[in-house]
C-alpha cells in the first residue's frame, strides 16, 4: 500500500491520496439474506433488540437512523470510516482533481451569477474535510478572481469524530477553535487560508444567506423506508427479532398499510421501492433558500432516476456486509432516487441532471487538469497515483457511470435575468452551466 504525501504548494500541489484497491460505496449488493457466519452481539444490536422487544418491529428508516447516527452508539458518530483503515473510499479521497473541479464549478457559478461580494460555501456531510480542502486550495489559487469576495465556510456534520478530523484538515492550528456543544454552531474557527469556518448539526441552523451548497455521498446515508408490493397492496418492510435464531434480526412485512405508504407514487410500476423522506425535507429546504437568496446546490452521489428497487446495503472493512449483522460496525447506504429529489425541488428552483460522473468531470475539463499535473511531475509514484485516480473516477465500470451529478439553481439562472443584491457586476447572464454542458477551453 503506498500512501502519497503532499509534495508542494501552488498549481502542481499534489495532495496526499492513497492508491486504493478498496471498495467504493456505489457497488450494488442485495442485502439481508447472507448466512450469518459471524454475528457478534454489538452494543447497537443489544439496544435494537431491547427496543424491538419493548415496542415492536421498527421501520428500515428507523433502523438506519439508529445504526448510523444514534448520538451514543451511531456508526458515524465515533468512527473514521473513510480510507485505507476504514470501510470504504470516496472520490475526493481518491484524487485531488475531483475537489479541484468542483471548486471550479462553484467559482464558475459565482461568476455566471454576477460575482456577489460575499457567499457562504456550505457542505453537508464533509467526511474528512478532504473535498473542502481541495476546493479551498482552488479558491486560494484563484485569489485574484475572488480577492474582493467575503467567503465563509459552513459544515453540516453530526459526527463528533469526523468534525475533529475536518478541523485538523482545514483549520489553522495556531488559532484555537471555539467550542460550544449546546449551541447550534457547535464549533468555530479559521481555515488555513484565513476564512471563517463553522460547524452545525442541522442545515436549518446555517444562516440563510447567499450560498453555494455541496453534498457528496451525503444523501445516500439518509434513512429510507422500504416497501414491497403484495397481492394485498403496498406493505412496508420492518425489522424484527428472529424467533428462530438468538441475537439475530430479520426483515418482515407489515401486516397492514403504514403511514409512510403515502410516499409511494400513485402510478408506481415497480414491485419494491425505497423512499427517503429526510432527503425530501433537505431538498425542500435547499430549494427555498436558493429561490430566496440565489446561489446553487451541487449534489453528487450514486443513484438512479426512479428505476431501481432493493439497493439497501452495508460496507465494512472494504467488503460488502449484511445490513442486519453486527449493526453499528458497518456503514449502511441506499441509492439516491434523483427523480424524487427533482419532484421535491419542482416549482421552487430549476434542477439539472442527474448526469454521469464521467460526463460531468469530462465537461469540467478533467483531461486538461490531468495532463497539466502529469506534464509537471517526474515522480513515477505521483504519476501512477494520478492515472489510477483518473481511472477510478472516470471508468464506466468503476465510479464513472454509477455516480451522478445533480444541481439546483434559481429559475432565472437558466433563463437569464439574474439579479443579485450584492453584485459588483450588473449584467445578467444565462450562460451554460459548467459540467452539465461542455465547456469551451481556450
Ligand atoms: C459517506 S460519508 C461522505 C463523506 C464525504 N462527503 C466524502 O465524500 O468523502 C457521509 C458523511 O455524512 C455525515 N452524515 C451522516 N448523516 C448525517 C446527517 N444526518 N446530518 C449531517 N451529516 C451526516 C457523516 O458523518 C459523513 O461525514
Amino acid at each position: 500500500m503506498s500512501v502519497l504525501v503532499r509534495s508542494g504548494v501552488g498549481p502542481l500541489c499534489v495532495a496526499a491520496r492513497t492508491v486504493i484497491p478498496f471498495i467504493w460505496r456505489g457497488k450494488y449488493f442485495s442485502s439481508g439474506n447472507e448466512p450469518a457466519e459471524n454475528n457478534p452481539v454489538t452494543p447497537m444490536l443489544r439496544h435494537l433488540m431491547y427496543k424491538i422487544k419493548s415496542t415492536g418491529p421498527i421501520t428500515v428508516a428507523e433502523y438506519m437512523k439508529e445504526v448510523l447516527t444514534n448520538p451514543a452508539k451511531g456508526y458515524y458518530v465515533y468512527h473514521d470510516m473513510l480510507g485505507e483503515k476504514g470501510d470504504f473510499i470516496t472520490s475526493p479521497e481518491i484524487s485531488q482533481i475531483f475537489g479541484e473541479l468542483l471548486g471550479i464549478w462553484f467559482i464558475s457559478e459565482w461568476m455566471a451569477t454576477g460575482k456577489s461580494i460575499a457567499f457562504q460555501l456550505v457542505e453537508l456531510g464533509p467526511g474528512r474535510g478532504t473535498l473542502m480542502g481541495d476546493i479551498l486550495r482552488v479558491c486560494s489559487q484563484l485569489g485574484s478572481v475572488l480577492k474582493n469576495c467575503d467567503i465563509s465556510i459552513h459544515l453540516v456534520e453530526v459526527s463528533q469524530k469526523l468534525s475533529e478530523i475536518q478541523a485538523s484538515t482545514l483549520t489553522e492550528e495556531k488559532v484555537p477553535l471555539e467550542r460550544n456543544a449546546d449551541s447550534p454552531v457547535y464549533m468555530k474557527g479559521v481555515t488555513k487560508s484565513g476564512i471563517p469556518i463553522s460547524w452545525y448539526r442541522d442545515l436549518q441552523d446555517v444562516p440563510k444567506e447567499y450560498s453555494f451548497y455541496l453534498a457528496h455521498e451525503f444523501f445516500d446515508v439518509l434513512p429510507v423506508h422500504k416497501f414491497q408490493k403484495t397481492p394485498q397492496g403496498w406493505r412496508e418492510v420492518f425489522i424484527d427479532v428472529d424467533p428462530q435464531i438468538p441475537d439475530k434480526l430479520r426483515f418482515v412485512l407489515a401486516p397492514c398499510v403504514t403511514p409512510a405508504t403515502a410516499f409511494i407514487q400513485h402510478d408506481e410500476t415497480r414491485d419494491h421501492v425505497e423512499v427517503c423522506p429526510d432527503a425530501g425535507v433537505i431538498i425542500q429546504e435547499l430549494s427555498q433558500r436558493i429561490a430566496l437568496t440565489g446561489g446553487a446546490a451541487l449534489i453528487a452521489d450514486y443513484g438512479h432516476d426512479g428505476t431501481k428497487t432493493d439497493t439497501f446495503r452495508g460496507f465494512c472493512g472494504h467488503k460488502l456486509h449484511d445490513v442486519l449483522i453486527a449493526p453499528g460496525t458497518a456503514d449502511l447506504t441506499a441509492d439516491v432516487d434523483f427523480s424524487y429529489l427533482r419532484r421535491m425541488a419542482k416549482g421552487k428552483v430549476a434542477s439539472l441532471g442527474p448526469i454521469k460522473q464521467q460526463t460531468f468531470l469530462k465537461n469540467m475539463g478533467i483531461d486538461v487538469r490531468l495532463k497539466v499535473l502529469l506534464d509537471k511531475s517526474d515522480e513515477p509514484s505521483v504519476r501512477q497515483q494520478l492515472l489510477h485516480g483518473y481511472d477510478m473516477l472516470m471508468n464506466p465500470k468503476k465510479m464513472g457511470d454509477r455516480f451522478n451529478f445533480f444541481a439546483l439553481l434559481p429559475h432565472q439562472r437558466l433563463h437569464g435575468g439574474m439579479h443579485q443584491k450584492n453584485t459588483c457586476q450588473s449584467k445578467p447572464s444565462a450562460s451554460p452551466v459548467a459540467g452539465f454542458s461542455e465547456l469551451a477551453w481556450q
